[in-house]
């Protein structure tokens, strides 16, 4: 059914059906109304006060405003794309509701600044609840590391067995990027945090509202300082996004580790039977699909940034309708991450450490090379002749497929004098650990420490 605009007044011609539809975002911008409604209650509210319109008019207003809200909870109120967006749906049943009282709501205020406030309120509620996902998922990733704080597993650069580190220093490398993460979230809501509503279409009004009264009532511990760009500024919302493409690169780099440990290869871990999926095919497949999508969202939530960039790029001032794209981009994203922080929680939880692999691989590769290089050190032998040395060493072990702690005393004393019999205990996995007492170090005493402090930090 066609309805008349709103905005209809001077137009002679209908608008085409093709155009209706084309410019309609009530299909997607319908999941603001509650916000929508927040912002008209306070705005209707502030009318009355300044005297804009009279109080039986406000109270009319509000009580319509609150109907309309169940109607929309309770999948009531019927949506159609000639009325374009929320905004315009919640105002025409406002009228149809209540009459003429209806038609000041809309006083001193514009969908332009409307949108802005809508979607301010929206992502400040959602940037709360994504930093409580991040709290839960990082209880669970401390809970892994609690489990198996004994376990030492080879640590890697270039994918290449480096040094023995504890897994929970491991995994506390993640707990430290969310935490960065968390922190990013918080100072996003600062800048979310301000309310736009009051500017109008870009200049402001000159009826006489109060802003600071609209501001306390929303809860907006600010107010925009500039007409025109609150109206046109969308930066929340890339940082918004850009902070969700930040925590999806450590998810899908956790993620893309899980991978790798739960293969024949590496064997490091069992995902639980519950977070995994069979072939259609090879019945003897179990397969890791949850870490690989969550890899592949990242891709997902990344696009969205890049469109938003490139939507608001080019844009003169104020607002433009290029606008209107910035909420899907939005709204998948936050749908996005929270599915994804809410499954990555459940699934650590039903991870299972294979100790007898990673101890395995612990003793294989030479893991301890730096250390015997090291122990050279401390004999007062030069760091790049140490270094020389523990190569021939491995070397030697190289050609004859064993590992250091298969050498002879005899042997290794050929490389160097300096070697005594009390190198063996030197490159044992646990002594090096052990070593590592540097500040952020894998020592046990200091991984400990830190798996406390983080325990404290998420109580
Ligand atoms: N649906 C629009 C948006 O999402 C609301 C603002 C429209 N303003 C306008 N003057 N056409 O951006």
């Amino acid at each position: 059914m066609a309805q008349k605009k709103p905005w209809g007044g001077r137009f002679r011609q209908k608008t085409s059906k093709l155009v209706e539809e084309f410019t309609a975002s009530i299909h997607f911008d319908r999941r603001l109304y509650p916000y929508d409604i927040e912002g008209s209650l306070a705005h209707c509210r502030m009318l009355a006060r300044q005297k804009l319109i009279t109080k039986d008019e406000s109270r009319l207003i509000i009580d319509g405003l609150r109907a309309i809200k169940k109607e929309i909870d309770q999948d009531q109120f019927i949506f159609t794309p000639s009325l374009e967006d929320i905004h315009m749906h919640i105002e025409k049943a406002l009228v149809d509701k209540i009459g003429p009282a209806g038609e000041k709501l809309h006083t001193a205020r514009s969908r332009n600044d409307q949108v802005a406030t809508d979607v301010r309120l929206y992502l400040r509620d959602k940037v709360q609840e994504i930093i409580g996902l991040i709290k839960k998922l990082q209880q669970s990733l401390v809970g892994l590391a609690r489990r198996y704080s004994d376990v030492i597993m080879p640590g890697y650069t270039h994918l290449q067995r480096a040094q023995p580190v504890l897994l929970a220093h491991h995994l506390l490398a993640y707990y430290e990027m969310l935490k960065r993460d968390r922190e990013r979230f918080f100072e996003c809501l600062k800048r979310v945090n301000v309310l736009p509503l009051g500017s109008a279409a870009l200049a402001g009004t000159g009826l006489p509202i109060d802003r600071r009264y609209v501001a306390k009532l929303l809860d907006f511990p600010s107010i925009s300082a500039n007409s025109i760009d609150a109206v046109s500024d969308r930066d929340f919302a890339m940082e918004f996004l850009a902070d969700c493409s930040i925590l999806m690169v450590h998810l899908s780099r956790l993620s893309e580790e899980l991978i790798l440990w739960s293969s024949s290869e590496f064997s490091f871990i069992e995902i639980g039977d519950a977070f995994c999926t069979g072939s259609s095919i090879m019945p003897q497949k179990k397969n890791p699909d949850v870490p690989e999508l969550v890899r592949g969202k990242a891709g997902r939530v990344f696009g969205h940034l890049l469109s938003l960039l490139t939507v608001m790029k080019a844009l003169p001032l104020a607002y433009n309708r290029d606008m209107q794209e910035d909420k899907e981009a939005l709204f998948d994203t936050v749908d996005t991450v929270a599915r994804v922080l809410t499954v990555y929680s459940a699934m650590l939880g039903q991870i299972e450490i294979r100790r007898d692999k990673v101890n395995k691989a612990v003793q294989k590769g030479f893991l301890t090379a730096t250390d015997l290089a090291d122990y050279l050190v401390l004999r007062e032998v030069p760091f790049r002749e140490a270094h020389a040395i523990v190569g021939r060493i491995v070397r030697y072990c190289l050609d004859r497929g064993c590992e250091l702690t298969d050498l002879s005393l005899d042997e290794l004393k050929k490389f160097s004098d300096r070697i005594e019999a009390d190198v063996f205990e030197y490159i044992r996995p646990e002594k090096s650990v052990e070593s590592r007492v540097s500040t952020g170090g894998t020592a046990p005493g200091l991984v400990l420490a830190a798996l406390k402090a983080a325990e404290k930090e998420l109580k």
